[in-house]
């Protein structure tokens, strides 16, 4: 896949050897279930370590570690907005998730990044909806900056799978 194409897959997010792999973690930066328990697990105590270090981090923003035991290079920590109804800012709280995520891959001109589903497990976002704020911003990043990295969106479940895929399918038309 060329430079600032996009991807989506089914698979392990921890199993990608890509430059980075995106968290969908919480506040606190300090590990949880989901998707942010299999990278910590997977990337062994000194990720933690490094998260320890950097103060939390407020919904819709992103931070950069290193990957440790991962095979990607690093880990970009975002944490989506818990669903509340869809009026409390969600949407775009969620776009920024992606939106600065990209923005940190372009700064430390990463080659290659890959997302899981943000907020649509544990925090309920629905996963329709999130596909296309997800998808839409990361089209439109892509599209704006020549220098994007390819993007993988790393779905878990095959359901999963088939709602991003449609909704790019429904973009695209
Ligand atoms: N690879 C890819 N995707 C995964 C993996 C994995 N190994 N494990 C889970 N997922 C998927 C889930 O199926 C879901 O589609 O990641 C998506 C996000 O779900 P969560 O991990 O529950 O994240 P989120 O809904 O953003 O909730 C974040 O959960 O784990 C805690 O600390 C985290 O408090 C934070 C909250």
């Amino acid at each position: 896949m060329q430079q600032g194409a996009l991807e989506i897959i089914q698979g392990d997010i921890t199993s990608l050897e890509v430059d980075a792999i995106v968290n969908a973690a919480n506040q606190s930066l300090l590990g949880g279930g989901g998707v942010d328990g299999a990278i910590h697990r997977a990337a062994g105590p000194k990720l933690l370590e490094e998260c320890k270090t950097l103060g939390g981090c407020p919904t819709g923003e992103a931070r950069m570690t290193a990957g440790y035991d991962l095979p990607a290079n690093y880990v970009i920590h975002t944490v989506g907005p818990v669903w509340g109804g869809g009026d409390h800012n969600e949407d775009s709280l969620l776009a920024g998730c992606y939106r600065n995520s990209l923005q940190l891959a372009v700064d430390h001109k990463l080659r290659s990044i890959a997302f899981p589903s943000i907020s649509t497990g544990i925090y309920h976002f629905p996963i329709e909806r999130a596909s296309h704020v997800a998808l839409r911003i990361v089209l439109d990043f892509l599209e704006a900056e020549e220098s994007a990295p390819r993007v993988l969106f790393t779905c878990f479940s095959e359901q999963d799978l088939a709602v991003y895929r449609k909704t790019y399918e429904e973009l695209q038309a």
